[in-house]
């Protein structure tokens, strides 16, 4: 059973590491796969060690969970995830943020690389996700619902947290990141979209595309945890400019932005860590 496989997973997580509690975790995004292994009294756990954990099996995305120490509180941190384009179950797409939950966590931030559709946004932007749009027509908690996880229909009118973006907003303004909130949508990927899709997302009010993130907030809001997501713009979407889009330039996009995004990261951690207001 499902549940059993993410209290087994979470056991492990406590015996790796060596701490029982953990408040708060982090899912790195494209880009930032090597941000955890310089924080303070980091320690590595392979997902391959974590018994029913999915390993990532695309360039950049290593598959190390990392437990660090913020103020004198504990966080996890994703180092690789799983995508629904490389043929993962929904369920496995979002084991590592419920194993996290029933590990202690609170709080989880979601981080990814996306497409910006509306105009006020430019390539290197950081935005808080405010809410998305599924496009997929799939969702994580399809099939039978076990209720120790969470309620047959969750609400999720509030899937990334209001509270915390007023906390979060006045972190990027200390960290010199202008504050931009964006609805995202979400399309299976991996092909990128079409300009008509794009046109599409543009009339129903999207303002970034991306291909993960969804799954997860919808599976932490299940479950009662609060999240936050900031989306990288690494390229302006299909048919905005008049470059093809190509996965070099969303590569390129996200190490140019690595360093900036690192720091808003170090300084969002205490934040998250911290109990809900
Ligand atoms: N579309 C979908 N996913 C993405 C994009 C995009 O334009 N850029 C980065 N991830």
């Amino acid at each position: 059973m499902g549940y059993e496989k993410l209290e087994q997973a979470a056991a492990a997580i406590r015996d790796l590491t060596g701490r029982s509690e953990h408040s708060a975790a982090v899912v790195l995004g494209s880009g930032l796969g090597d941000y955890a292994a310089s924080l303070p009294h980091a320690i590595a756990a392979p997902y391959a060690s974590i018994p029913n954990f999915p390993a990532p099996r695309v360039e950049g995305h290593s598959g190390t969970l990392y437990s660090i120490q913020v103020a004198n509180r504990h966080a996890l941190i994703f180092a690789g995830r799983v995508h629904f384009y490389e043929g993962w179950e929904l369920f496995d797409v979002v084991f590592g943020v419920r194993a996290a939950a029933l590990a202690g966590c609170h709080t989880v931030l979601l981080t990814n690389a996306s497409g910006g559709v509306s105009r006020g946004l430019s390539v290197g932007d950081l935005v808080a996700i405010s809410d998305h749009v599924n496009l997929t027509g799939r969702n994580p908690l399809h099939g039978a619902n076990d209720d120790r996880i969470g309620p047959r229909f969750p609400g999720v009118s509030d899937a990334y947290s209001s509270a915390l973006r007023r906390e979060m907003k006045p972190v990027f303004e200390q960290c010199g990141v202008p504050y931009k909130e964006g609805v995202y949508t979400w399309f299976t990927g991996p092909s990128y979209e079409t300009p008509a899709e794009i046109e599409l997302v543009r009339r129903i009010g999207g303002d970034l595309v991306g291909m993960s993130t969804v799954p997860e907030a919808i599976a932490m809001a299940h479950m009662g945890i609060r999240v936050g997501a900031i989306s990288l713009v690494t390229n302006m979407a299909a048919g905005t400019t008049e470059e093809p889009l190509s996965h070099g330039e969303v590569q390129e996009a996200a190490e140019q932005a690595g360093a900036k995004f690192e720091a808003l990261l170090d300084s969002l951690l205490p934040v998250l860590v911290a109990d809900p207001r």
